[in-house]
């Protein structure tokens, strides 16, 4: 068997296009949705994410703001940055990007973010709407991963679901987010022992572990969904996945491309959290 392949490029593409005639609606009643970047140091990885991210704001009609601030500013002065974000009525998601620098305190950073306009849905209180089943933001990666199924008439409910990595941004609110679909989820972590017994049992697979490679065609049940979240520099400069995307299409029954799978749903999905914010009225 070779799996299908998860076109997610041409997925965010259509979500995009929604956005921007939701856009377009919103203008008409004189609001123009705001998405403020802050992006502190240089890490090059995160210059290119935050690049990406407004170019796809300017694209559907969004306003993007972003603030370049030196790695070596005080986390007074970022915390003060984000409180005059809070308050700017022509702002309406603020995204600080992850990772900081070392001597900031990253959950006391985010918990600076009004959680009304926090459109990475990383806030204490965001992760508890979610937790509790009444979501305001969805993290953009789990819900872009979400919107990826329900595009592939992925059935959810009472099946099984394995996700491998249990961070804040990805494993953690991709768990929460399958379970509230009806899926019986398996969430694993760095100490699992004998991963592969817990990802056979996937009907759906969700791998986000930044391990280029960890899962193989072996350890995927055959006919299952995978989706790969991990974006990797191989050592000859390509992109590759947590997944070994050769022997798991030989397994999977659909399979996610790095690049090209869930990378450009995040930026879509943050596109649709910016723009439900400004629709809320978020100010
Ligand atoms: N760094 C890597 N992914 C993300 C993300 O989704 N949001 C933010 N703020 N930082 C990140």
């Amino acid at each position: 068997m070779t799996a299908r392949l998860i076109d997610g490029k041409a997925l965010a593409d259509t979500v995009k296009a929604e956005v921007a005639q939701r856009v377009l609606a919103l203008k008409d009643r004189g609001v123009v949705p705001g998405l403020a970047v802050v992006l502190v140091g240089e890490d090059p990885a995160s210059q290119v994410y935050v690049r990406n991210k407004a170019a796809a704001c300017e694209k559907a009609g969004l306003h993007s703001r972003v603030l370049r601030l030196a790695a070596d500013i005080s986390e007074q002065h970022l915390l003060d940055v984000v409180r005059q974000l809070n308050e700017d009525d022509a702002v309406h998601g603020i995204l600080v990007q992850l990772p900081l620098p070392k001597h900031m305190d990253a959950a006391k950073v985010i918990e600076a973010i009004a959680a009304s306009k926090d459109v990475d849905g990383f806030h204490i209180s965001n992760a508890g709407l979610l937790m509790t089943g009444q979501p305001l933001f969805r993290p953009c990666t789990p819900y872009g991963i979400m919107k990826m199924l329900e595009s592939e008439n992925v059935a959810l409910r009472g099946a099984e679901a394995v996700v491998v990595g249990a961070s804040n941004i990805v494993g953690k609110p991709m768990a929460m987010l399958l379970l509230a679909a009806g899926a019986t989820v398996t969430l694993c972590n760095s100490k699992t022992r004998d991963l592969g017994a817990q990802t056979r049992r996937a009907d759906v697979l969700v791998v986000a572990t930044g391990k280029p490679g960890m899962v193989k065609g072996d350890m995927i049940k055959p006919g299952a969904v995978v989706i790969d979240v991990g974006i990797n520099r191989g050592p000859d400069g390509k992109l590759v996945g947590d997944v070994e995307f050769e022997s798991a299409k030989a397994v999977a029954g659909a399979i996610t491309p790095v690049p090209g799978g869930v990378g450009p749903m995040t930026i879509a999905m943050l596109l649709v959290n910016t723009l439900e914010a400004a629709e809320r009225g978020a100010t």
